[in-house]
């Protein structure tokens, strides 16, 4: 990878949906992903095989990944939260998963029922066996900028919690805005604690959620400071059950019209990509709001 190149990781049809009370229909969701691909996209995170009580629209996990046209060349990582998922995931055929923890015991209790050691206890088995298996691996660490429950998070939590996914051996470590609170400053702050610690640049991803406006400004400060891999929600979908108030994730189509502006390169179209934010538009029967949704790219007179 160059140094301008810039990897967009897609989560609309996990984190994106996860969050949405009326049940989508599989075939929907599959069409999702079908233009998502179709738009270029290389990573699509495309469900989770966590509880269905806990997260009942994708209750339905098993069944997509069966369903799930695989396309050369393009990940479809699924969250796994115990050996249980990871079952889940053996059977359906993957080949790419999630671990999920956070930097706040608060969290991960609410969340997945577990402190962050338990949680990390749990996920030792998983990557170790997706290890054996050659699967991709990622861990997240969510709420580390902001808890819900406890509120500011020291940057040095976030530390001690990715050092622990590092020595797990996951792929890349990304570095969750559960509740879309930071500014730039704390993207600083954080990811250069992280970078302190000796953490590679290339391990990591930053996720925002851009509930309060800042996701791109710091996608920009995160450029600034060497990360190249960014999550985002086609359609600025997205939220989670257990995060009160974690509205809308970055949008994807806000992101790559940034990045092109910017010079960075990346494999998307973001013609096709508006396609996908329609689709899903659609399918929620609502107008989805994100700004280059609604205005389109600039096309120059
Ligand atoms: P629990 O109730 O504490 O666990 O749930 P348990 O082991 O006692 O299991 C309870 C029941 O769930 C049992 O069934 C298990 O078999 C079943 P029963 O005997 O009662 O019928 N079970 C499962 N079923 C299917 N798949 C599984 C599984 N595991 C247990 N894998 C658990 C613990 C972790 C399962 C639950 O709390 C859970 O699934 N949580 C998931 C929550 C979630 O998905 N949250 C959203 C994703 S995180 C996020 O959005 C943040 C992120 O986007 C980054 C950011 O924004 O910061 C990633
Ligand atoms: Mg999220």
């Amino acid at each position: 990878m160059t140094d301008r190149e810039v990897r967009v990781y897609e989560v609309g049809p996990r984190d994106g949906l996860q969050n949405e009370s009326t049940p989508i229909p599989t075939a929907e969701k599959l069409r999702y992903i079908e233009l998502l691909a179709n738009a270029g996209l290389r990573t699509i995170e495309a469900t989770s095989f966590v509880s269905p009580r806990a997260v009942p629209q994708l209750a339905d996990a098993d069944e997509l990944m069966a369903r799930l046209e695989r396309r050369p060349g393009v990940r479809y990582p699924v969250l796994v939260p115990n050996t249980r998922g990871m079952e889940r995931a053996v059977a359906a055929g993957s080949d790419a998963i999630c671990v999920f923890t956070a930097a706040t015991d608060a969290f991960t209790q609410a969340n997945i029922g577990m402190t962050i050691a338990e949680s990390i206890d749990a996920f030792r088995p998983v990557i170790a066996e997706a290890r054996e298996r050659g699967w991709w691996t990622r861990g997240y660490v969510s709420t580390a900028f902001g808890c819900p429950y406890t509120g500011e998070v020291e940057a040095s939590a976030v530390v001690t919690v990715a050092r622990q996914l590092v020595e797990l051996g996951v792929d890349e470590i990304s570095i969750g805005d559960t509740i879309g609170v930071a500014a730039p400053r704390d993207v600083r702050r954080v990811v250069g604690a992280l970078l302190d610690d000796g953490i590679g640049v290339d391990l990591l991803a930053m996720h925002f959620h851009d509930t309060r406006g800042t996701a791109l400004a710091n996608v920009s400060a995160a450029l600034e400071l060497g990360i190249r891999c960014f999550d985002a929600s086609t359609g600025g979908t997205g939220g989670c059950p257990y995060a009160p108030g974690a509205a809308g994730n970055l949008a994807t189509e806000d992101l790559v019209y940034l990045l092109d502006r910017e010079g960075m390169s990346h494999a998307v179209d973001l013609d096709a990509l508006l396609d996908a934010a329609r689709h899903v538009s659609r399918t929620l029967g609502r107008s989805l709001g994100t700004k280059v949704g609604q205005a389109g790219g600039w096309r120059v007179p």
